[in-house]
């Protein structure tokens, strides 16, 4: 059995400019949503994930015709083509995500079905926000322990409540109720920058939407949606992560496309760390120049406004060697915090009390082996091995290549060293283990 794994050596200072590539927590929900638009849309900024691919995949299944041009960074739907409404179970059950595209299919074909998401390695991540709100706008749902059928005659405008800001359950419902006749009210939505790029592109494609403080969105149902052409916006969170890399490593780095002001309390932050964050006169880009004495900083993440729960593991490990003690605690999911164990394996100092983590300065982290568990577990793992003494060997890259487009490029293009190899499963694990330490 063949396997892949990352070599990550102590690197130098990482220094110099780098664009980041479109969000891949818009993306995925923007293809979804050009089902509601029967034509030909045009997404630009689209990055090159697995999980990009996977969504491809999974339109071309109910009939799409989509053209990928991953040099360029642009994609073709053509959605004029789908007749089929049923998630097929082997997609379902590599991206969870697949579940976005129940909005658009109930508004425009009044069906839906697939295989049930289930939990995932970040916790249980239950759907029942999606089913209730979509049960009170007239959604008929057949399920059993694995599967739902979901139908409805015509969609019904309802002022809906949600419980939690939820990312998923708020793009979802807004999806759908764009094609309802009468208001919808989405109370208590999530407003992440990458559900207000969803809105972005609705409103193009001919919706009806707006928000209202604090945190109401309002749809008016329209008739019918056109296709657009649309650029994605900059991925905040890959922004994060190559800014905590340079800071990480002592170094300075320019990204001269992020959008500062969709990472407020990340950048307040890394200021308070002591390192030093310059933005654009213009609203776009970020320059950091690192601090050589970094201070340990608290944070609990949050919906947005608040600190990203995608940025907690990678901004952990810049605790693990800051002076002092941090106190984080991880509000959105029960069980994001699995990359404790991996950084505890590399020198980590860190106790873990339910959702919090306790994290006390460490002069220097050592290499290892060590499993990504998630797809930000797996980018914070990479930026531990920049500053590590020794190699790190990180296998689990089933979620660095969903999550991100051509990061270990990028990383190495300001200097780090990153390299990625193949190997056979049997023989080589030893022989990691053996040269990690
Ligand atoms: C999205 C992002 C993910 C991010 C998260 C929070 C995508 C593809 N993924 O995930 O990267 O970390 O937002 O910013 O955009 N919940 C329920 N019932 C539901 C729905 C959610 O209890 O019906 C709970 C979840 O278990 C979780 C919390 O609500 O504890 C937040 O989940 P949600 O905001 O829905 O996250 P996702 O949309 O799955």
């Amino acid at each position: 059995m063949v396997t892949d794994f990352i070599r990550i050596s102590r690197s130098p200072a990482l220094k110099g400019a780098c664009e980041i590539s479109g969000a891949k927590n818009a993306v995925l929900v923007i293809m979804a949503s050009t089902i509601l638009a029967a034509g030909k849309s045009i997404l630009r900024n689209v990055p090159v994930s697995s999980d990009v691919l996977t969504m491809i995949e999974l339109l071309e299944y109910f009939g799409a015709e989509i053209y990928f041009d991953q040099v360029d960074n642009r994609i073709e739907i053509d959605s004029s083509t789908i007749v089929q409404s049923e998630v097929c179970p082997n997609i379902m059950s590599r991206m969870r995500a697949s579940f976005l595209v129940m909005g658009p299919l109930l508004a425009r074909f009044g069906r839906a079905s697939m295989a049930l998401p289930g939990g995932c390695s970040i916790g249980q991540r239950p759907i029942d926000y999606h089913l209730i709100n979509f049960k009170k706008m007239g959604v008929i749902i057949e399920e059993d322990a694995y599967y739902l059928k979901a139908t409805c005659q015509q969609l019904q405008a309802r002022r809906l409540v949600l419980e939690y800001p939820s990312v998923g359950a708020t793009e979802n419902i807004l999806m759908a109720a764009t094609l309802t006749s009468g208001i919808t009210e989405i109370v208590n939505a999530a407003l992440e920058p990458e559900v207000q790029d969803l809105i972005n592109i609705l409103k193009k494609m001919g919706a009806n939407i707006s928000v209202q403080a604090p945190a109401t969105i309002v749809i008016q149902g329209v008739e019918q949606l056109q296709p657009v052409e649309y650029a994605v916006m900059p991925d905040r969170l890959e922004a994060g992560s190559l800014l905590l890399a340079a800071a990480i490593t002592g170094g300075e780095i320019s990204i001269p496309n992020a959008q500062p002001h969709v990472m407020d309390v990340f950048l307040l932050k890394l200021e308070q760390m002591g390192h030093t964050i310059i933005t654009g006169d213009d609203g776009r880009g970020i320059f950091l120049q690192a601090t050589s004495k970094p201070q340990a900083v608290s944070f609990k993440t949050g919906p947005y406004p608040g600190f990203p729960t995608d940025l907690q593991a990678p901004m952990m490990v810049a605790q693990t060697l800051a002076d002092g003690v941090s106190i984080i605690e991880e509000t959105v999911f029960e069980n994001r915090l699995l990359h404790i164990k991996e950084l505890q394996k590399m020198g980590a100092k860190i106790e873990q009390h339910g959702t919090k983590a306790i994290v006390t300065g460490v002069n220097q982290l050592v290499g290892a082996s060590v499993v990504a568990s998630d797809i930000r577990a797996s980018c914070a793992l990479v930026l531990a091995g920049l500053v590590a003494h020794g190699p790190t060997h990180m296998t689990g890259l089933v979620h660095f290549d969903r999550g991100y487009d051509r990061l270990r490029e990028k990383l190495t293009q300001l200097g780090g060293r990153v390299e990625r190899f193949s190997s056979e499963i049997l023989g080589i694990e030893d022989k990691l283990d053996q040269q990690a330490l």
